[in-house]
């Protein structure tokens, strides 16, 4: 970025929102410690936050040990997720707007559907579900817009006790093909068309696409949300809406273990087969919730905005599970920040009176890019807080959000977290902790940061220090597994740093101990707030014919926070033209998604390697940074004049 840094120091919040905050610093530092010396007492008292139908009597059985790693939270207890995020509130909130729905055309009406509707369409979708055979432990994909039948979906599945894989909208009929068959889903969930920002993605074509590659007992129920005409398979397809209708308003919740599988949710790793998570039901609902109340300070009554989709773990935590499990109103927002013009998000916020806003830092880089103009239209005066996510703000941004949409009076809190943990698990608390622009601050309640020697794998035991992050011990949010696959997990997480959860990112500690990530150290990229593993576009751009070599790393994007950059090795024969880059772009979209798009290919008559044939990718960051002077030694390489060549094409890329 070209401004200068701007945002330093220490803003602590005011002192009527301490006065008024859940938790303040000496409650912060108490809570902590007894979290940490005692964690099974802790964890008792904080489970007691959500309805047991049989109470646990077993509270932490974890073992990070390779090679029998296990994860239990509350394993004897049983418990329903619905129930806990919808029935238990209907004798006090039951005419209480538990989502408002924003739809992506802001001429279309909003939503306001209660604690009492939310009950009656989970229930309705729940029969549709078992009409189709769905029953406990079943796995369903979930591959919808930003709808009410998303939540309903999710909660409809949880209230049988079958297990969500919720696919992002805008992964290609590729992705969502491997997806369902991954874990040998039966039903897919989709939606005719999806309007986003004034333009339409074909859902249902797009699932049609991956079902012929997908076993065909594989269900599709379809959500008539536009009423676009799509193509019907009968004895296949079944429209949700009509079942709904005609299905009874209400169905009984099953009775689950703590540690049955709440969802699925596949992200990128460094290699390039996507990982599917695997969140439980007892501890994740227990710590989704406390961190939506602790960290956003969520009080009774408030309106709750969290900007992610449903598609990704903060939309399943902080627009569904945390919030309605606290009995929220928690708002669903359809469209897109910048349409019909950059003060989108700021005409919803003074619409619905929002009164904790949680986006991501790139989201503000695009709207501070339009000009403060756009918010100081809108009235924001009931925000009391700003939250970010996703990547390290930078000093321009989160001055930005502080001077114009916080007008200097609301804490803004960034949140440290992965679809891995559950929940925020380095963040600070609002009342307790004050911020410091660009650091996620301290651990949450449970958690134990430690950084570590990447060489060495050796605690750092001074404050003030930087390495790799790793949590020495489990917290209930953590994930559990990879879906069908323990022995991936304990080697992607558990192997690294033995005896320890690695996180994958660098850090700092401050002489404060404050923590500040420093982004990934393995081979993922971290575009607009969403993990690319660069194997994974690696592979898309090496399953094209012309392509017989590809290499992916990212590279500093104003916007993005970091871009794909593509170094591809065409076969033989091949000549590289603009349209050959043009369809290789396309090529990716079509394979994987939009998302992962590479920003630029460079074309690369050699890759530099080893003499073992391993990529230096180091080298080809630099070249990406355009930072020639650090190549640093490049001696080992096989063909060292490869380097060169790459410069030389790089500097007249144009
Ligand atoms: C990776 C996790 C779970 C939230 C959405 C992304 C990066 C996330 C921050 C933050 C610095 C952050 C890390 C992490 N990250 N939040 N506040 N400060 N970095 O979830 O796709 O699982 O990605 O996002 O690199 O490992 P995800």
């Amino acid at each position: 970025m070209s401004q200068p840094m701007q945002a330093q120091g220490v803003y602590a919040a005011s002192d009527d929102f301490i006065a008024g905050a859940h938790v303040n610093a000496d409650q912060y530092a108490a809570m902590y410690a007894d979290s940490v010396a005692d964690p099974v007492t802790f964890w008792a008292g904080q489970a007691r936050r959500i309805d047991w139908i049989r109470p646990f009597t077993r509270v932490k059985n974890t073992d990070f040990t390779l090679g029998q790693v296990s994860i239990k939270w509350f394993e004897d207890g049983h418990l329903n997720v619905s129930a806990n995020c919808i029935d238990r509130h209907m004798t006090t909130r039951a005419g209480q707007t538990a989502i408002i729905w924003e739809p992506d055309d802001p001429k279309t009406p909003a939503l306001h559907i209660t604690y009492a509707e939310l009950l009656e369409n989970t229930c309705r979708m729940a029969n549709v579900l078992k009409a189709q055979g769905v029953k406990q432990g079943d796995r369903v994909v979930i591959y919808l817009p930003m709808i009410p039948e998303a939540a309903y979906a999710m909660l409809a599945c949880a209230r049988l006790g079958a297990i969500h894989s919720v696919v992002f909208a805008g992964f290609s009929p590729d992705a969502l093909a491997n997806r369902i068959n991954g874990c040998d889903a039966r039903v897919v969930i989709t939606a005719d068309t999806a309007p986003r920002g004034g333009r339409k993605t074909a859902l249902k074509s797009n699932a049609d696409a991956a079902l012929l590659n997908c076993d065909d007992r594989v269900k599709c129920l379809v959500v008539k949300h536009t009423g676009d005409q799509t193509t019907w398979v009968s004895g296949r397809d079944v429209d949700v809406k009509a079942e709904m209708a005609a299905a009874a308003p209400y169905c009984s919740y099953v009775e689950v273990g703590a540690e049955d599988p709440l969802f699925i949710l596949y992200t990128s790793g460094s290699t390039g087969k996507p990982k599917g998570v695997v969140h439980t039901s007892g501890g994740y609902l227990v710590y989704a919730a406390m961190t939506h109340q602790m960290t956003f300070d969520y009080q009774d009554g408030d309106i709750f905005w969290c900007t992610a989709d449903v598609g990704w773990v903060t939309g399943h935590s902080y627009i569904i599970y945390g919030p309605l499990a606290n009995g929220a109103t928690t708002l669903m927002f359809e469209g897109v920040p910048t349409w019909p013009d950059a003060g989108r998000f700021w005409e919803v916020c003074a619409k619905h009176k929002v009164n904790q806003f949680y986006t991501a830092p790139t989201a503000i880089r695009a709207l501070m890019g339009q000009g403060a103009e756009w918010v100081e239209k809108h009235d924001l005066s009931s925000l009391k807080l700003l939250g970010s996510v996703g990547e390290p703000i930078n000093p321009e941004a989160w001055n930005w959000y502080n001077t114009h949409v916080g007008k200097g009076r609301c804490p803004i809190v960034d949140t440290f977290w992965q679809t891995e943990t559950g929940g925020h698990i380095i963040t600070p608390l609002p009342g307790a902790i004050a911020q410091k622009p660009g650091s996620a601050t301290k651990p949450f309640f449970g958690v134990k940061p430690v950084v570590l020697d990447p060489a060495t794998g050796a605690e750092q035991t001074e404050t003030a220090t930087d390495g790799v992050l790793c949590i020495a011990d489990s917290w209930p949010g953590q994930m559990r597994t990879l879906w069908d696959d323990h022995a991936r997990f304990e080697e992607a997480y558990f192997s690294q740093y033995p005896g320890y959860y690695f996180t994958g990112d660098g850090c700092r500690r401050d002489a404060d101990g404050y923590y500040w990530i420093t982004g990934r150290v393995d081979d993922v990229i971290n575009v607009s707030g969403h993990r690319m593993g660069t194997a994974e576009v690696e592979s898309a751009l090496v399953a094209h014919e012309h392509v017989a070599e590809a290499a992916v790393v990212g590279y500093p994007h104003d916007i993005k926070g970091q871009g794909i950059y593509a170094y591809v090795t065409l076969m033989n024969d091949v000549e590289p033209t603009e349209e050959l880059r043009k369809e290789l772009v396309k090529w990716v979209r079509t394979e994987i998604g939009p998302i992962a798009s590479p920003d630029l290919i460079q074309w690369a008559p050699g890759l530099p390697k080893t003499r073992s044939g391993k990529i230096m990718r180091r080298i080809l960051r630099k070249i990406a940074e355009n930072d020639y002077g650090a190549l640093g030694d490049t001696s080992t390489l096989a063909d060292p004049s490869v380097v060169d060549q790459l410069i030389e094409n790089r500097m007249n890329r144009g």
